[in-house]
């Protein structure tokens, strides 16, 4: 990407804990750093996957992208204007600009709502206003995602899975986004139908100019769609890469451990059981330390930034960090 091509998003140092709360009196029980730090860069018409096993924050940071929570710290910039602090007046034009695909449409689709309906609000958002031009932008955009026109008239119920989410689709496109943040949009769907949108998701960004940031629990999927890869546990970003170095040359071995669940992948078979003394790395200020195969006591007290191992390629391990000196 050339160096005059500014990114279309970028996130900061961003930062977001949520209180614990305990007991049967839901007292407060301390907090939880959901999102500790994450920096992240979605380049025009690219794809960013965000990786990591469930609970790690993913949604979260999608969540604080689109303002559905407010971060405690940190930057938000959308398309070069830093979008943090802005009250809901003035984010409103944005919105339209920043869409959401979930996992389960079902849910974020109204049940009472025929489909013409559910995508016809974005298309009033859209400002298109005389009822006959609506109809022609609904119908236009249920075939860009591949629905028949007659879908239009029916209710979430009566589609599949991967139909509903093709319905999902349509509606975030139906107030012409530039960016998508896709959260785990086809773990809940068959295999068969997964990779069916996938390619939808992709020829859409090529028809359309789209950007996405592609959040996954399978990094197998991620190499498929994905640009740069960023690869999160328990709310740090540990590596990223462009997608050909992070799976070509994998650093941090979190990333070797994603990489050795995928089916047939020739990391498994080098992948390690831990070393029976773990006393020590306990202490570790990594993240990763108690569940790492080759953390040693030098892992202790280090200060664990990301560090640039390759051009583009940034990796959060004091193993790196020894390797580099
Ligand atoms: N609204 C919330 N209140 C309290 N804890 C939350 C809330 N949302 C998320 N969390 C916690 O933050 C962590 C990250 O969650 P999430 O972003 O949903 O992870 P992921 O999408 O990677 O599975 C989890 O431990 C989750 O329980
Ligand atoms: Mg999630």
């Amino acid at each position: 990407m050339s160096v005059e091509t500014p990114p279309i998003l970028q996130v900061q140092e961003l930062k977001k804990s949520f209180a614990v709360h305990r007991g049967f009196l839901q007292r407060k029980g301390g907090s939880i750093q959901a999102v500790d730090g994450v920096d992240l860069e979605i380049q025009p018409h690219q794809t960013l996957g965000l990786v990591g096993e469930s609970g790690c924050g993913k949604s979260t940071v999608a969540r604080l992208i689109l303002r559905l929570l407010p971060p405690d710290s940190g930057r938000i910039i959308f398309e070069g204007s830093e979008i943090t602090d802005l009250d809901e007046q003035a984010f409103k034009p944005l919105r339209k600009r920043i869409q959401m695909i979930f996992q389960d449409p079902y849910s974020s689709l109204n049940p009472r709502m025929t489909v013409a309906q559910s995508i016809g609000e974005g298309v009033r958002m859209a400002g298109i206003r005389s009822k006959a031009d609506q109809r022609r932008r609904i119908e236009q955009l249920l075939d860009m995602v591949g629905m028949p026109k007659a879908s239009a008239d029916r209710y979430p119920h009566e589609f599949s899975g991967g139909q509903r989410q093709r319905v999902g689709i349509a509606r975030a496109l139906s107030v012409s986004p530039r960016l998508i943040l896709c959260d785990e949009p086809i773990s809940a769907l068959d295999v068969s139908i997964q990779a069916q949108i996938i390619n939808l998701l992709k020829d859409l960004q090529q028809e359309l100019g789209l950007s996405y940031l592609f959040i996954s629990h399978d990094l197998n999927v991620v190499s498929y769609i994905c640009d740069h890869v960023c690869v999160m546990y328990r709310g740090q970003i540990m590596e990223a890469a462009p997608a050909g170095a992070l799976f070509d040359s994998p650093c941090h071995p979190y990333t070797l451990k994603l990489l050795a669940a995928i089916p047939g992948s020739k990391t498994s078979e080098k992948s390690k059981s831990l070393a029976t003394d773990r006393s020590s790395i306990a202490a570790t200020a990594c993240r990763f330390g108690e569940q790492c195969p080759d953390a040693t006591a030098a892992c202790q007290g280090q200060i664990l930034g990301l560090r640039e191992v390759a051009p583009g390629h940034f990796v959060r391990c004091c193993l790196k960090n020894e390797a580099l000196k």
